[in-house]
């Protein structure tokens, strides 16, 4: 892939494999050397773990290129964590926060020049996951598992770019109370795809799930939290324990309190009162803030005063405060942004097995 042929301006929210991706096996209780990779596919076995039994998770975050052209990546120290908590409900091993930041920091720099430029619309996304590697036929954890993290280079989540979309009430439940919904396993996704396949035959962009046990308050959309602005200006978000603790949100509350002075309200929305809104949008990584023009309920339809052309006066403020803390235009509050440095002097494998045989991999330290 030769960085001159990516038009970065054109880019949609897709795949395409870079030079190296990072790799760490886990056997008899320990996680070995990581290597950068520069093989996109794996070989493991057909009774693996995850392909039984569904035993993965995942993350996704963001490399950025700055203002003054550095690269850095947004709160990953969070993606750690959340990754970690993941790997708990799962059984799975945790595979260790400075390690996790390590990789990171190694395929981005590994990537680098695939990273996109400022101002150019396009981020480097980094998708780090984990999954169960050895086989399994009984219903149990598997013994070994595979932690890989590679990037991508992506455009808008949603092909309008920032331009406000149109989502449905959802019929289908996304998480049931005390299950799986506040942690990011593959599962969550597997489930949710029938619905959102009939949400774009429907012409709606989006789903918004209600809470399971009662139908009557706000969760999340498929891979996104809500974000809603009162008329007289409050930032109110959804409390619920079945939702993913979005770090974009958790950020923004941060971003409406100090930076533009709003009142921060995380409670538990009730469908009802959606209507009341000023302001609606999405967010997450992926969907930075997505504003929501209009949601449609079983035929009756809810439209935002913001309309369908423009996001909302305050969710614009929200989305250019955190957009400019990332991209180093605005201030960050301390510890939001963690630098790239360019070398690193690690091995690059051709074809790494699934699960590399003790001894045979070295890494070289700087
Ligand atoms: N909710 C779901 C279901 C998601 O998949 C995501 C994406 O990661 C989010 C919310 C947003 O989380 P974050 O802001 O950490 O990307
Ligand atoms: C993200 O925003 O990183 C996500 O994982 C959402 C996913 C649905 C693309």
């Amino acid at each position: 892939m030769d960085k001159k042929n990516i038009d970065w301006n054109d880019l949609s929210f897709m795949y395409i494999p870079m030079d190296v991706r990072y790799v760490s096996n886990y056997k008899d209780g320990v996680w070995g050397e990581g290597v950068l990779s520069e093989d996109s596919t794996l070989v493991i076995s057909e009774c693996a773990g995850v392909l039984q039994y569904a035993q993965t998770c995942f993350e996704g975050l963001k490399a950025y290129t700055t203002i003054d052209g550095r690269i850095v990546t947004f709160r990953p120290d969070l993606n750690a964590e959340r990754m970690a908590d993941s790997c708990r409900r799962l059984e799975m091993p945790v595979f260790p926060k400075e390690r996790f930041l390590e990789a990171v920091d190694k395929v981005v720099a590994g990537n680098i020049e695939f990273v996109p430029p400022y101002g150019s619309g396009a981020t480097m996304y980094l998708r780090p996951f984990m999954f169960g590697s050895s086989p399994v036929i009984g219903v149990k954890p598997a013994e070994r598992y595979q932690f890989r993290l590679f990037a991508t280079p992506v455009g808008p989540y949603f092909k309008n770019g920032i331009k406000p979309i149109s989502i449905r009430v959802c019929d289908y439940d996304r998480a049931a109370p005390h299950g799986t919904g506040h942690i990011k396993a593959g599962l969550n996704y597997a489930m949710s795809l029938y619905a959102i396949v009939d949400a774009h035959k429907m012409g709606f962009d989006e789903n918004m799930y209600l809470d399971a046990a009662t139908r009557t308050k706000v969760e999340e959309t498929g891979g996104a939290n809500f974000i809603f602005i009162t008329k007289d200006g409050k930032f109110v978000t959804p409390k619920s324990d079945s939702i993913l603790p979005s770090i974009t949100r958790r950020s923004l509350m941060v971003v409406a309190k100090q930076y533009l002075g709003l009142e921060v309200e995380e409670r538990e929305v009730y469908f009802d009162e959606v209507k009341d809104f000023a302001e609606c949008g999405l967010c997450g990584t992926a969907a930075v803030i997505s504003p929501v023009g209009k949601i449609n309920d079983h035929g009756k339809e809810i439209c935002f005063p913001s309309g369908m052309d423009e996001m909302g006066p305050v969710t614009k403020k929200l989305y250019d405060t955190l957009t400019g803390i990332q991209m180093g235009t605005i201030e960050a509050p301390e510890g939001w942004i963690r630098e790239i440095k360019p070398i690193y002097n690690v091995q690059r494998v051709k074809k790494p097995l699934a699960e590399v045989p003790e001894g045979w991999v070295r890494v070289i330290q700087s």
